[in-house]
């Protein structure tokens, strides 16, 4: 996930892994579960928190970066100078939700320089196992809830202009077809 005034460059050359634009088919498949944890798999974690904070973005799911496994990571601290909290998660699952809806601007990695309103559960209570392979649970609330599901999302294949209407979704999509063909010229 990314906020207004982040992504700078869908590109940058900072980033380890690149990361697929939309509209991509490997972005709308269902990710297959992390059986176990290999070395290649907690490497593939620390080049995509590099990747997210590169980008510079606060969510970022293996989907997007062409690895079609449930393995997300995010770090939602955006306030200049404080102490990163980088989570990794494999094979998260929201096992509990609020009835109360927040809305948030979201933007997306692979669908740069896009924004919108989208309305979620303010709450949700993530079940998951860390990069030393232990289950943890805790809820998240704020940004941290709304970027946990976007990127959950990602690992079904679902995207956060599906939330807009298809007038907007189609807009953007156009948007985005012009810039790979841009940058498929450059
Ligand atoms: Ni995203």
């Amino acid at each position: 996930m990314a906020l207004r005034g982040g992504a700078r460059s869908p590109i940058s050359a900072l980033m380890k892994r690149p990361i697929l634009i939309h509209p991509d088919p490997r972005l709308k498949k269902v990710a297959a579960p992390v059986a176990d944890l290999s070395d290649a798999r907690r490497q593939l974690a620390r080049d995509m928190l590099e990747t997210m904070y590169a980008a510079p973005g606060i969510g970022l799911a293996a989907p997007q970066v062409g690895v079609p496994e449930r393995l997300i990571v995010l770090d939602c601290v955006k306030e200049e100078g404080a102490e990163p909290q980088p989570l990794v998660m494999f094979n998260p699952e929201v096992v509990a939700a609020s009835d109360e809806l927040n809305t948030y601007e979201e933007g997306c990695l692979s669908i740069p320089e896009q924004y919108a309103d989208v309305t979620r559960p303010a709450e949700v209570q993530v079940r998951w196992i860390d990069e030393s392979g232990a289950e943890r649970e805790e809820e998240f609330g704020g940004l941290w809830a709304t970027c946990v599901q976007h990127e959950i999302d990602h690992l079904n294949g679902k995207l956060f202009i599906d939330y807009l209407g298809p007038m907007k979704r189609q807009m953007i999509t156009r948007k985005m077809v012009k810039l790979k063909r841009e940058k498929a010229k450059a």
